[in-house]
């Protein structure tokens, strides 16, 4: 029999993905769709998650259909965007309301309120967290006080609450299987970074029921089987999109760091066995858990980068396409003073500021649309140095850093990025590293490959090295010039 394959289901946030890897890293196949961004009101984002589904049984069935049938597929890998939170009804198995995405501010005055009351530090001590809208506990609470839909599913018990993989094994496994796992338990708010199972102090202070939340399981392993896609398919690999690009991009040792640049660009670094603790506004996550053990990653979450240029191109259309942005940058010498903070959904790390917005600096009359497209992608370098700065700080700081996502296709971008760090970025030849990650997931927990180790060294592959060039007048002035407009949003 040919080899097997791993079908990975990657629910980002602007879209959903499905894509078809072989035991040895190779890409197979990919299906895509446009996931619909809806933006009822200022600050706040929501998405259909039976559209989430719908998407997601679509693509999968496209990647049976190129694999040459469900039997070729030995294991099913799930990644997804962290912290949107999903209420369902299981007595219907329909969502009660839309999706309230991680990008969301509604919460942002609970949060308020309970850093005024002086609950952030034991919150920061126990999860890693801040008090920032970001999270989905917040959102969960929303959803019980202003639903009257989640009300009475949760008064009569059918309620369900999860992040978004927790929706797909539950819609997968045909309402079998409400777990999470501990990559995305720990996004929530909910879970003590060395707790075991949900912790009822938090629970309570959030006011959330454990009746609806999910059971919270490791990241590889037996995690459900689907019969929805023409055979029986084992679940066995299961993060967080960003830990799974982590583990995509080989930082299983600590001190091993990668940022991605999706919708939005998140840093993190393998810290090992023991939970990070960050006394610079970076955030402590579980990276992964396998066999009852977790291995932790200190993260720098910086809510807007694809979704700038997205912003550009959709909403101001000043783009015709993403990848004109590079064009556009190239074509001029410099941003010609324009500088743009890409706050459009408050800041995260190191800031945490969720009513800070977005501004465009240093316009003049013989701005173009070209500096303010360069202006953009420089902003991407300036807020991964803010990054850097923290995790120095934090003696995290980093010798090198590997980069992916859509957005680190990008070459000007990428070496802008090595300029204004002064070190070494890498990049892997295939970009795709959230979802090899999840497909090396599957593998170890299909038993493919025996551990992650076995499957990085089976499964990825050759990189490209971006090393810094820019004269250093050029570097001060640039961060100068950020810091200064940061300072006024
Ligand atoms: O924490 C949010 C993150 O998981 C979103 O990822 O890939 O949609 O930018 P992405």
């Amino acid at each position: 029999m040919s080899q097997p394959l791993i079908l990975v289901l990657d629910e980002g946030t602007t879209s959903t993905r499905a894509m078809l890897f072989d035991a040895a890293g190779a890409l197979h196949g990919i299906a895509q769709e446009e996931l619909a961004q809806h933006y009822p009101q200022s600050g706040r984002v929501e998405h259909d998650a039976g559209e989430i589904w719908q998407q997601t049984l679509a693509c999968a069935r496209a990647m049976v259909t190129a694999a040459g049938g469900a039997d070729r597929i030995a294991a099913i890998g799930i990644t997804n965007q962290r912290e949107t939170v999903v209420a369902w009804d299981t007595a219907s198995g329909e969502p009660l309301h839309r999706a309230i995405v991680w990008q969301d501010r509604r919460t942002a005055n609970f949060c308020a309120e309970l850093k005024a009351a002086g609950h952030e530090e034991a919150v920061r001590a126990k999860t890693g967290l801040v008090l920032d809208p970001y999270f989905s506990a917040t959102k969960m609470r929303w959803l019980l006080d202003n639903s009257d839909a989640v009300r009475a599913a949760a008064t009569a018990g059918t309620l369900a609450f999860g992040t978004v993989e927790s929706w797909l094994v539950w819609k997968l496994t045909g309402g079998a299987r409400h777990v999470t796992d501990a990559s995305n338990a720990s996004r929530t708010l909910l879970l003590a970074l060395e707790g075991k199972d949900w912790d009822a102090d938090l629970l309570a202070l959030f006011g959330v029921p454990r009746a609806a939340l999910p059971a919270i399981v490791d990241c590889a392993g037996d995690l459900g089987t689907t019969t929805l896609l023409g055979a029986s398919i084992p679940i066995c690999g299961m993060a967080g999109d960003q830990q799974a690009a982590t583990i995509g991009q080989g930082c299983l040792a600590p001190g091993e760091t990668k940022a991605t640049y999706g919708t939005g660009a998140f840093v993190l670094a393998n810290t090992g066995t023991k939970p990070p603790r960050s006394d610079h506004r970076l955030l402590g996550t579980v990276l992964w858990q396998i066999a009852g053990e977790r291995t932790y990653a200190l993260e720098g979450s910086v809510f807007v980068a694809g979704s700038l240029i997205k912003y550009l191109r959709d909403t101001l259309g000043l783009l015709d396409d993403a990848a004109q942005s590079e064009a556009l940058a190239r074509s001029v010498a410099d941003s010609g003073g324009v500088v743009i903070v890409p706050a459009l959904a408050g800041l995260g790390a190191p800031h945490w500021r969720p009513q800070a917005r977005g501004m465009i600096a240093g316009l003049g009359f013989d701005s173009t649309r070209a500096h303010i497209a360069r202006a953009a992608l420089e902003a991407m370098a300036h807020q991964t140095h803010d990054l850097a700065l923290a995790f120095a700080a934090d003696d995290a700081g980093w010798a090198s850093l590997r980069i992916d996502g859509g957005m680190a296709a990008n070459d000007w971008m990428a070496q802008d990025v090595a300029d204004i760090l002064g070190i070494a970025v890498v990049r892997p030849v295939l970009v795709e590293t959230t979802a090899l990650g999840a497909a090396m997931l599957a593998a170890v927990g299909a038993g493919i490959h025996a551990t992650l180790a076995e499957a990085a060294t089976a499964m990825i592959g050759a990189t490209t090295c971006f090393t810094p060039a820019m004269d250093e007048p050029v570097r001060t002035e640039r961060l100068a010039r950020w810091q200064a407009a940061l300072a006024t949003v």
